[in-house]
């Protein structure tokens, strides 16, 4: 895998204006242009888009600006509808999915879009997740069970214990959290982040799971877990609206109580 430079703020330089038309219905957008393989620092290119001529959200313009300006611009997104967690970014100065951020609620003069920060960048809005992604595989996000099923049913659980994993379950693994924390900023290689977390919150508090004990050790670091400081800037910005800071804190709990 190639590796990529995580560039500095005073690096980013102005790009090209890319021009479009004008009038009360035009917004601009500056987006962040950087290619890891030309060697050249990022840039911010501008681009000016009729949202009379264009669906509302902020995803729609990137992909009109696509289309009709400029095809060099890359982003990810999938499924339109806050559902595949590919077009998280961060948009004026927030993590969020440009698919569900409509472009009229940003009231700055101009539309700011950078990729999700302090993730390596594969290519202008594209984040390189192998990392996340390994974390989220290290928590092992399966039932791990060690007594044998029933043997005439799958394995039952109350209508309460199912709710308690309902919530943590509708994590859409899209890394606004994990980008948002400064834990995990300065500590990726060691601290799990938020999203890891929540994830193994979810496994922790099933009732069918067998592995608890096991799963808590896995846990007691003073990197991947303890790291968290409460800073709670991954709840504020998760576009779910799940808890991944308090679900950290039922697991710091969690370990307290087996101590005594
Ligand atoms: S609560 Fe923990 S995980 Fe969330 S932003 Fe703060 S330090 Fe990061
Ligand atoms: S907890 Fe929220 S912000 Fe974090 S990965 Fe899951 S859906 Fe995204
Ligand atoms: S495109 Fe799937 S969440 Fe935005």
């Amino acid at each position: 895998m190639a590796k990529f430079r995580l560039p500095r703020n005073s690096q980013i330089k102005p790009g090209k204006d890319h021009g479009g038309p004008e009038g009360p219905s035009v917004r601009t957008f500056e987006i962040y242009r950087y290619d890891p393989a030309s060697g050249e620092n990022p840039r911010v290119d501008k681009y000016r888009v009729d949202m009379n001529d264009c669906g509302p959200m902020v995803l729609d313009a990137l992909i009109k600006i696509k289309n009709e300006i400029d095809p060099t611009l890359t982003f990810r997104r999938s499924c339109r509808e806050g559902i595949c967690g590919s077009c998280a970014m961060n948009i004026d100065g927030a993590n969020g999915l440009a698919c569900l951020k409509p472009v009229s609620e940003i009231k700055s003069a101009t539309v700011k879009i950078y990729p999700l920060p302090h993730m390596p960048v594969v290519k202008d809005l594209v984040p390189d997740l192998t990392q996340f992604y390994a974390q989220y595989a290290s928590i092992e996000p399966w039932l791990k069970t060690k007594t044998p099923p029933p043997p005439d049913r799958e394995r039952l659980q109350s209508k309460e214990d199912q709710e308690r994993i309902n919530t943590p379950s509708a994590c859409i693994l899209c890394a606004c959290c994990s980008s948002a924390c400064p834990s995990y900023w300065w500590n990726q290689d060691r601290y799990l982040g938020p999203a890891a977390l929540l994830q193994a919150y979810r496994w922790l508090v099933d009732s069918r799971d067998e592995a608890t004990g096991e799963r808590l050790d896995m846990l007691e670091d003073p990197f991947r877990l303890y790291r968290c400081h409460t800073i709670l800037n991954c709840t504020k910005d998760c576009p779910k609206n799940l808890n991944p800071g308090k679900a950290i804190a039922e697991i710091k709990k969690m370990m307290l109580e087996r101590q005594h």
